[in-house]
Formats: structure tokens, sequence, C-alpha cells
């Protein structure tokens, strides 16, 4: 167990360990109210150009990325550094969101979320040319009832 940063300065105490989405995710220890800031998403920034060289979907045998998108076009790669956050993973019903506010990123809670319970937010990763070819590369396995079948933002099927 670990004690993330909140936005308020007051520490939630979140755990990293096997998820049954994929890989490894991001557990609540406590009950965490609405509208609590819990985690910033922290790495290096950099250009849009240099976050595709390092991870190229198209040479991908399966989709792994630790980039989050800022509105500038730029972006923060999570892989390095102690950035929990970076072990979040998707659904498509997510308890959480992400606020950009002066070029950080956030985590908030958009729901009552009880101990034990999987932090998540949807990735809604940008759709480019190609990407519905290859379906089964985004596919998602958050498992909510009302799941998109991708990690892609919504779109045409
Ligand atoms: C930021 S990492 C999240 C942590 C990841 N579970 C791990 O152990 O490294 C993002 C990657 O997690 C995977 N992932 C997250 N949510 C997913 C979901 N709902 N369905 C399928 N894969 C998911 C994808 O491989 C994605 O590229
Ligand atoms: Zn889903």
């Amino acid at each position: 167990m670990s004690g993330a940063e909140a936005g308020d300065g007051a520490r939630i105490p979140l755990e990293v360990r096997p998820s049954g989405i994929q890989g490894l995710g991001v557990f609540a220890c406590g009950p965490i109210a609405p509208g609590t800031r819990i985690i910033e998403y922290t790495g290096e920034v950099i250009s849009e150009e240099e976050g595709d060289r390092r991870y190229d979907d198209r040479g991908m045998a399966r989709h792994q990325t630790f980039l989050f998108a800022l509105s500038d076009g730029r972006c923060i790669d999570g892989a390095l550094g102690d950035n929990e956050a970076r072990f979040i993973n998707h659904s498509c019903d997510p308890n959480c969101e992400t606020v950009e506010i002066d070029g950080t990123i956030w985590i908030e809670a958009i729901r009552p979320i009880a101990a034990g319970e999987e932090l998540t937010y949807d990735y809604a990763y940008e759709r480019t040319e190609g990407d519905e070819a290859r379906a089964s590369f985004y596919r998602c396995r958050c498992r909510a009832p009302g799941c998109r079948g991708t990690i892609l933002a919504p779109g045409r099927a």
C-alpha cells in the first residue's frame, strides 16, 4: 500500500496490484468521495513526435502505453519514476475522470468509490486512420455492462 498525494494535500491510500481488467491496476484502500482529486499523473513532458517515437502502435504486438496527451499536443510519459497513476486502467463505465490544470493531469473521483474498488477512467484514445481495422489491438476488457468494446474514443464502429 502507498499513499498518493491528493490535490488538497491529503493522502489517499492506494494499492497497485494485479487487475481483472489488464496487468496491474490501482485500487482504493478506503472510501473516496466524489470530487476528490486523488492523484496526479506525473512523468516526463515530451513532444507528440517523441511520444510517437517511444510508443509506435504499429510496431507493438500488444497495445501498451504510459503516455497521457495534454491539450497543447505534448504528452506526459509516465513510464519512469514514482507514478502510480500510470497503472490506472480504462473502463467504459469509470469511477474517475481526468482533468487538466495548467499542464498537469489529475485523476478525480466522479462517484463514490468503495474500499477495494479499482480506480478507472475512460482513456478515449484519439482515433486515427486505420484504427478500426485493428479492433482486436484496442479491444477493451473492462467488463462493464455497457462496454463499448474498445479503449479508443467513441466513434464509428
Ligand atoms: C497506462 S497502462 C495501465 C496499466 C497496465 N494495466 C499495466 O499493467 O501496465 C495502459 C495500458 O493498459 C492496458 N489497458 C488498460 N485498460 C484496459 C482495458 N480496459 N482493456 C484492455 N487493456 C487495457 C492497455 O494495454 C493500455 O495500453
Ligand atoms: Zn470497456
